[in-house]
């Protein structure tokens, strides 16, 4: 270290642009990587933060939260990873969005392509860009169950993981909107802001929309009269005593600001380099990372910095990459720790190609062999998400209504089930997402909370860090059933929550999972089963480098994140996860972001 430490000296003396070295390097900056990484600047530590993506932040399709399907399909940002759900490629060809390359530049999306096209998978939606998914995501935000945190406290028995103490790192980094000051449960200071909807639409005087809402409060175990007061009040981001046991309607909540624009990471970064006299933060856009550098100690090998590619959409899942384009190579040297947040994907795909993983398939890619960690890469989870769609006979105008309830066949006492229902389409992700089914269009869209099964895979397809990975969910593979049967469960609630909408908007032609006239058409648990077995879909990977017991040879971190069986070396991003959390992984993981920034400045002043 003592080279490294002069290189870094002499480097500060000299030209600052040409130095090469860093207390800390942060790879990615999504919502795991960027508060980290201007955390660790605010405390005063040198750092760079390296992004494969450029900043679209002036961009106006980012810029409004209300562009979400514009920017998630926009190529600026987009990262496409085309996924498997099932190792049986018969059960996936049942999928209704596969998606091809007909090789003139444009995709074919449904179920018979044309000749010669050539078959991607199922699309699963990222962001390569400054503030990762942040910059295009839906920006809802609710918390993970308590549970999903007692979990890492009882894995690893560090008990800063526990739920009463994890719900301060939100109000550090809330600046709530929709709130008036004072709430003991909030911030109101931090970089994050949150806004609430407006249920106003609410207060019309019985309405087909209205009525359906009292039908959702009451299947619910709540009072009809009273859905326009919870809509308005009953609060997403509320730490309450057993809110995980709560069925009943809310108000969604995003990370936006009262002008209805994004909030996210993004601002945070951009607000600690604009005083670089105060805040020694380097932001390195358009540069892939890829490789760890270790020292050559085979007992306890040392991260000592990364090889760097530079460039614009040199990695492949970018759909503007041009075949065969490369980048200079360079190395970085960082002081302290190299600190992964590449996402679910990203972070165990760099692992590996660094020599991080299952030895077997390392050896296999020709890759050396640093530290033989099986369970990298293994476990990916996600929630499974499903739609229930009808078109209407008139339009119903009405807003969200948003609900989180617990369904009769759920496993424990815990709500399973956050649904949002509304005159909106949306079911997945493909190019080109969604299909307008016009005004009439009525959708209710499902996340199912605590997903059993966690047997997905991110998996190397070649050692080129320029390729994607080779990523396979595994849906429904453990206890499937059981999860299936929940979400048909939650569906025929929300449903008949529908029959109670009256005219002008019966009948109800339901679309799917039963097609035909609602009331009339056949609709069993059965077909409804099997619709979702091949039609879910789901855009919240966690949990492929995750936290782990000492005891479990699957663990891939400790429980201060650092990569087991290395020096130097964290992953601080949503693959932490050991379990899927809650509906939504947005506001968990900057608040695990947060709690490492914590953890890591802790342990350098031990130093
Ligand atoms: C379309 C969409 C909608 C979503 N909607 C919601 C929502 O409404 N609410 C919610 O809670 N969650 C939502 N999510 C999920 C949520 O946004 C993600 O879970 C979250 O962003 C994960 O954060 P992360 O830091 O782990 O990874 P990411 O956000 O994926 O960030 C990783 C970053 O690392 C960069 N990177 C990766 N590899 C490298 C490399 N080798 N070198 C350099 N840089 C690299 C990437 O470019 C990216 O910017 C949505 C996701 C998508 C895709
Ligand atoms: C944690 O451990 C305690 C004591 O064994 C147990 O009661 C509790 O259910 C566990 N919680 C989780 C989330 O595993
Ligand atoms: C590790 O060993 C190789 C081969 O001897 C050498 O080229 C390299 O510089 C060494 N790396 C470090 C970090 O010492």
């Amino acid at each position: 270290m003592g080279l490294l430490s002069v290189l870094a000296l002499s480097a500060s003396i000299s030209v600052a642009a040409c130095a090469t070295t860093y207390d800390y390097i942060v790879v990615g900056s999504g919502p795991g990587g960027a508060p980290l990484a201007a955390n660790l600047a605010r405390a005063g530590y040198s750092t760079l933060l390296i992004e494969a993506g450029g900043d679209e932040a002036d961009n106006p399709t980012y810029r409004d939260l209300g562009n979400f399907i514009e920017a998630c399909n926009d190529e600026a940002s987009r990262w496409d990873f085309w996924v498997k759900h099932n190792d049986d490629p018969k059960v996936d060809a049942l999928f209704k969005h596969n998606t091809w390359d007909t090789g003139d530049g444009t995709f074919y999306v449904g179920q018979n392509p044309p000749a010669g096209a050539k078959h991607l998978g199922i699309q699963y939606p990222r962001a390569g860009v400054l503030g990762g998914c942040s910059l295009h995501n839906a920006g809802v935000s609710s918390l993970a169950q308590d549970d999903d945190w007692n979990i890492v406290a009882n894995l690893t028995g560090d008990s800063s993981w526990e739920a009463s103490k994890m719900h301060r790192y939100l109000k550090e980094i809330s600046k709530t909107e929709y709130l008036p000051a004072g709430n003991p449960d909030h911030g109101y200071n931090g970089w994050l802001s949150f806004i609430a909807d407006d249920p106003s639409w609410a207060k019309q005087n019985n309405t087909p929309g209205v009525r359906i809402v009292h039908k959702f409060a009451e299947l619910i175990g709540q009072k009809g009269e009273d859905a326009l007061t919870l809509l308005s009040q009953n609060d997403l981001l509320s730490s309450g005593p057993n809110k995980d046991e709560k069925s009943s309607l809310f108000n969604m909540v995003y990370h936006a600001n009262a002008q209805g624009k994004r909030s996210t990471p993004r601002d945070f970064v951009t607000a600690t380099l604009a005083d670089p006299a105060k805040y020694p933060l380097t932001l390195k856009l358009r540069t892939l990372v890829t490789k760890i550098l270790f020292s050559n100690s085979t007992t306890s090998p040392r991260a000592l910095g990364v090889e760097v590619m530079e460039g614009a959409s040199l990695y492949r899942a970018d759909p503007k990459h041009t075949p065969g384009a490369k980048g200079p190579i360079s190395q970085i040297f960082a002081n302290k720790e190299v600190i992964i947040s590449g996402g679910a994907f990203n972070s165990p795909q760099l692992l590996k190609l660094s020599g991080i993983g299952p030895a077997s398939e390392l050896t296999q890619f020709g890759i050396k062999v640093i530290k033989d960690l099986p369970g990298v890469g293994e476990k990916l989870g996600d929630n499974y998400e499903a739609s229930i769609m009808a078109l209407t006979k008139e339009p119903i105008p009405a807003g969200l209504m948003t609900t989180i309830f617990r369904t009769p066949n759920a496993p424990t006492k815990k709500r399973n089930i956050y649904a949002w229902c509304g005159p909106f389409s949306f079911e997945g992700f493909w190019p080109g997402f969604p299909t307008n089914y016009g005004p009439t269009q009525w959708e209710c869209a499902m996340v199912q909370i605590g997903p059993k099964s966690q047997r997905g895979t991110v998996r190397l397809r070649s050692a080129d860090p320029q390729d994607t990975p080779d990523i396979n969910f595994r849906f429904f593979k453990d206890q499937g059933d059981a999860d299936i049967s929940e979400l048909v469960s939650a569906s025929n609630i929300l449903r008949e929550a529908w029959k109670a909408a009256g005219a002008p908007a019966e009948p109800f032609q339901e679309l799917h999972p039963c097609p035909g006239e609602l009331g009339k058409a056949p609709c069993t648990d059965a077909m409804q089963a099997e619709y979702i077995r091949t039609q879910a879909y789901s855009h919240h990977a966690t949990s492929s480098c995750a936290i782990g017991a000492d005891s479990d040879p699957m663990a891939v971190l400790d429980s201060k994140f650092r990569v087991r069986g290395v020096q130097g070396l964290r992953v601080v991003d949503a693959s932490a996860f050991p379990v899927v959390p809650g509906a939504f992984p947005v506001v968990p993981t900057m608040m695990l972001s947060q709690k490492a920034s914590e953890d890591i400045i802790a342990d350098a002043k031990k130093a």
